[in-house]
């Protein structure tokens, strides 16, 4: 039978037992390593592509993706403190619906996380080249430093930063948790000087027309702009480092999900109220799509007769900061993105190697998929193939639509928990569940069906961009995996300890 292949919960489980953890995290540290891991590209740069997509209505798109987040969050949670092994979504899904839906999962993650790394580095690299334009004065031909979308040829200060970091993941570099806690500090400083300086000038006309391109656009926003909350997981996993994970993991997730949603909006204010937010149009007064041709075309004219805006722009804060009479502090904001964004390219691509470990690990991808350096301790093949990939995207697409395709694949992932959740419920409603989803009957299904509904508002290209990629997974599977898997050869591993995976690159707050 084809959804047949169920790796048994107690085998994922008793590897899981063999690693022990230290219960050690808190709340207001789940908190912060929730904060730390999804501010980044999303609200210093995408805030540009929901402005054009929603305008001034795109407050509203913050709120809905936050509240579609938190509620998969909660389902996130009873999983990862019920399974709390390496892989994720896969392998829930794994235990609950399947080899197939487990395998579509996994390969959808590698939209979530490839995928997503070259749009961080996209923005990385709009933000540095801005802050050498401006602070050295130096102007940089746009042939060299945008993709072929965006009016130039190709990123190579993308393509820079997704090389770095990957052979700073094959060299085996763990960002200490003082760093970690620097970089935070320094992503919150930044939004927290940016609404300090934009909020209190801002100007009430900026807020209409409220929503230029309706419902629609707001909706379409709220898809895109979801990208800026994704990395939330990453307190569901500290699942089984935590104390008390019934009453410290909702406040985590909540807690973190609240605490940028806030920042968010208030940047989004900022931005409205002093620079405004309404769509560029084309010469018929239609709106133009963000990383079409047309608009950066349109950009360039705009540009030329000194009327640039917000939609235009690769460094949306620092941008905004030198129009309302703060260029030092521009630059700053700029550092700031040019210091704290690698990290995140970091956990995203040391999340795909992980992913891509688990598969190999169940003979679903080649072996050499999870070999691992001799010295260096590291998946550095499959590192490398990684960071290959995500240099190219990097190189040729605009941040906007990188953004969009990942966000297609973690939304498919986020509804396959949710639905994990609710039939692990049903068919083992007794085993131990160290966090249950407050009121699930109601909170799995709200997140399955926000999910769709975000998935829906995509751009078409990206719908049909994700059947095209599930379609070639698909392919994959039944040429390759399904003959190797080891659970379809009735050979379930139980692995000794799960610290065989490449270790975390950021160590747990309380080894400091
Ligand atoms: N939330 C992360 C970002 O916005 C992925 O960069």
């Amino acid at each position: 039978m084809i959804f047949g292949r169920v790796k048994p919960l107690d085998a994922i489980l008793a590897t899981a037992e063999k690693k022990s953890l230290h219960r050690s995290l808190g709340a207001f540290q789940l908190t912060m390593l929730g904060v730390g891991a999804i501010i980044g590209s999303g609200i210093f740069v995408l805030t540009a592509e929901a402005a054009q997509k929603a305008g001034p209505g795109m407050m509203l798109s913050f709120v809905m993706a936050g509240f579609v987040c938190a509620v998969a969050a909660l389902c996130y949670a009873e999983m990862a403190a019920m399974v709390p092994v390496s892989g994720s979504a896969y392998t829930y899904s794994y235990a609950v619906m399947g080899e197939l839906v487990a395998w579509l999962v996994g390969w959808a993650l590698i939209l979530e996380y490839a995928v997503a790394a070259g749009a961080v580095s996209v923005s990385w690299s709009g933000y540095v080249v801005g802050l050498i334009e401006h602070a050295a004065g130096i102007d940089i031909p746009v042939t060299f430093v945008l993709g072929p979308f965006d009016g130039g040829l190709i990123n190579l200060p993308a393509m820079f930063i997704a090389g770095l970091v990957t052979w700073l993941l094959v060299v085996g570099t763990k960002e200490s948790a003082t760093i970690n806690a620097i970089l935070v500090a320094i992503k919150i400083s930044a939004l927290a000087l940016f609404v300090a300086l934009s909020v209190p000038v801002m100007n009430m006309e900026g807020f209409t027309p409220f929503a230029p391109l309706g419902f629609a656009g707001i909706s379409a926003a709220a898809a895109s702009i979801f990208f800026a909350y994704v990395g939330f997981d990453a307190v569901s996993t500290a699942a089984e480092e935590t104390q008390n994970p019934q009453r410290n993991m909702p406040i985590g997730l909540i807690g973190s999900l609240a605490i940028c949603t806030i920042f968010y909006i208030l940047v989004a204010a900022g931005v409205i109220g002093t620079v405004g937010a309404q769509p560029v149009v084309g010469a018929g007064g239609e709106a133009l799509a963000p990383g079409s041709k047309a608009l950066s075309d349109q950009c360039a004219l705009l540009a030329a007769e000194g009327r640039e805006a917000i939609s235009c722009s690769k460094e949306a804060l620092a941008w905004s900061l030198r129009e309302i009479g703060w260029p030092q502090i521009g630059n700053l904001i700029g550092l700031a993105a040019g210091l704290a964004l690698p990290s995140v390219i970091l956990m995203m691509m040391f999340g795909q190697t992980r992913i891509f470990f688990v598969m190999a690990r169940d003979g679903l991808l080649p072996k050499a998929f999870s070999k691992v350096h001799p010295v260096y301790k590291t998946p550095h093949f499959i590192t490398i193939v990684t960071g290959c990939f995500v240099a190219i995207f990097a190189a040729f697409f605009p941040v906007g639509i990188l953004a969009e395709i990942s966000n297609s694949g973690t939304l498919f992932a986020f509804a396959a928990v949710s639905i994990a959740v609710l039939a692990l419920r049903r068919t083992d409603p007794h085993r131990a569940r160290p966090f249950r989803t407050p009121a699930v009957k109601l909170t799995a299904p709200i997140a399955i069906l926000g999910c769709l509904y975000l998935f829906w508002s995509l751009g078409d290209e990206t719908k049909l961009m994700f059947l095209g990629w599930s379609t070639i997974g698909l392919i994959v599977y039944f040429a390759y995996g399904r003959k190797r898997s080891h659970v379809g050869r009735g050979a379930i591993e139980v692995y000794e300890v799960d610290d065989d995976a490449p270790p975390l690159p950021v160590q747990p707050a309380t080894e400091q």
